[in-house]
């Protein structure tokens, strides 16, 4: 006769498990971080072997079946706490995702990919789709398959977007994106017809070694902790986790501008301090994990707009960078670098815009994605779609593919349904943001005096301690008693622009 496990021993075993396969992907982490900041030249090509290596492994323990028959019978075992039935609900979820997945289709989709990516570097380089184009709908046309693997309701698109934002679907963001339209296009216009602020200085000499360590006293202020991260330089900002107690974030530094290097420490700083937040008694477990990409981009993006582009915020930190920065900003008076931060101009490029044109960026690729995977379009008319969208929305004449259609790396990446979250997480960041404001006595003061003890640490209880517990809709409604309501990027984008632009 067998000894029937207790919930308890059985519960072990699963973390037991879990925190193995974390064990490795946070290896994968640290080579793929070391890939983008340390890592020598020759390095690059046994680095590609280990992380594939460590990738298969990930992937076997993940998708073994005794992982299965054990998430299977934890199911049906109802005294766990709430936190462990959730946990094992999401693993179970997330393993049967993957085992959908069959073995032939992975290997195609992961030479297709490495192809396409090597097809959009050299196409980058050439500055001409026409070399992308053919491995682009070899991508689209699996991902579809995808769509099919992976199973969806309504729209084919949801299946895709689901890896990302679980609970958002094509009919919450066509409502969205048409809020954007409706009523962020009539403020663009109003703007267009004001006078630019002048925004020429930001781009004189700022010396390297002063930004960086401006940089590091920003995120100091924001309570990153030093002491479970650290930063460095690399070609394209970004966060990295291995554990709550070890989160790095990276910058890069253009002598040139500014504003390059100081809302990219931000905005990672705000990624960061999400990951710091996480719990880490649930290391390796769903619970551990961030709640969603658009969860993500809401606390970089609260931090780096709703706080750091704000007048409060300079009015205490201005002083500090014009003693800092004398030759170039001694002149600039606070008003002037306010308005310059936070210019609103139609531009071809996501990564630059303001955060207003940012958004039609983002629909104009969720249209086209959308379009691509429901097969209404095809890759061979994407470039003339493109240029039309850019020249509709945005009134911006497209020079050339690298300025256009070839300047994002997603699509290389197999990456569908990722884009919508960028602009999720801002207007998620505008309606928590108000909510903050609400419920913290003294928000503003604060944040003009330069403290933001009381927001982090609201940040850390409302939305940081509780992982993947919700979807991002569940948490949005937890802390603010409704869902996403586009209303509260709205209010602030009209508050905010309408005082500068006097509209
Ligand atoms: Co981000």
């Amino acid at each position: 006769m067998t000894v029937q496990k207790t919930s308890r021993e059985l519960y072990e075993d699963y973390k037991a498990k879990m925190q193995k396969i974390a064990d490795v992907r946070n290896a994968m982490a640290i080579l793929s971080w070391d890939q983008e900041t340390y890592l020598p030249e020759k390095g690059a090509g046994f680095r590609g072997q280990q992380l594939t290596t460590l990738s298969t492994i990930a992937h076997e323990l993940f998708t073994e079946d005794a992982l299965g028959t054990l998430l299977k019978e934890l199911s049906s075992r109802s005294d766990l706490s709430a936190t462990e039935q959730k946990n094992i609900a999401l693993s179970l979820e997330d393993y049967e995702k993957q085992r959908k997945y069959p073995a032939s289709f992975v290997a195609e989709l992961s030479s297709a990919t490495n192809a396409a990516y090597h097809a959009w570097i050299r196409a980058r380089k050439e500055n001409n789709f026409a070399v992308f184009e053919p491995l682009l709908s070899k991508m689209v046309a699996l991902k579809r398959r995808e769509t099919d693997i992976l199973g969806y309701e309504a729209h084919p698109y949801d299946a895709l977007l689901n890896e990302y934002e679980k609970g958002a679907d094509v009919s919450m963001l066509d409502t969205i994106f048409r809020d954007v339209k409706e009523s962020l296009l009539p403020l663009l216009q109003k703007i267009a017809l004001q006078d630019a602020p002048d925004k020429q200085f930001l781009n004189r000499h700022y010396p390297k070694d002063a930004q960086w360590e401006f940089g590091l006293n920003l995120l100091k202020a924001m309570g990153y902790d030093f002491k479970a991260g650290r930063q460095d330089v690399s070609e394209h900002p970004f966060t990295t986790s291995f554990n709550p107690q070890d989160v790095r974030v990276t910058t890069r530094i253009d002598e040139q501008d500014l504003g390059n290097m100081t809302w990219s420490c931000i905005h990672e700083g705000g990624h960061a301090l999400y990951e710091q937040g996480l719990p880490t008694e649930e290391y390796g477990l769903p619970c551990g994990e961030a709640a969603s990409l658009g969860i993500h981009e809401s606390q970089s993006r609260l931090w780096e707009n709703n706080v750091g582009r704000s007048l409060i915020f300079w009015q205490h930190h201005y002083g500090k960078l014009q003693g800092i920065f004398r030759s170039s900003l001694q002149a600039v008076p606070l008003n002037d670098f306010y308005q310059a931060i936070n210019l609103v101009q139609p531009s071809l490029i996501r990564t630059e815009a303001d955060e207003l044109t940012y958004h039609f960026h983002v629909m104009i690729r969720y249209e086209i994605e959308k379009g691509l995977i429901e097969g209404s379009l095809q890759t061979k008319d994407l470039r003339d779609t493109w240029n039309q969208y850019y020249l509709d929305y945005l009134q911006v004449e497209v020079p050339d593919d690298m300025k256009g259609v070839l300047q994002d790396i997603h699509w290389s990446h197999g990456s569908f349904g990722y884009f919508p979250t960028y602009s999720l997480g801002s207007f998620y960041a505008a309606q928590l943001f108000t909510t903050a404001k609400k419920q913290i006595p003294g928000l503003e003061n604060a944040i003009a005096s330069g403290a933001y003890g009381s927001l982090l640490q609201w940040l850390r209880e409302n939305i940081h301690r509780y992982g993947r517990f919700y979807t991002s809709n569940e948490l949005c409604e937890k802390v603010t008693s409704e869902k996403l309501n586009f209303r509260y990027f709205l209010e602030y984008a009209r508050e905010k622009f309408g005082g500068i632009y006097q509209l």
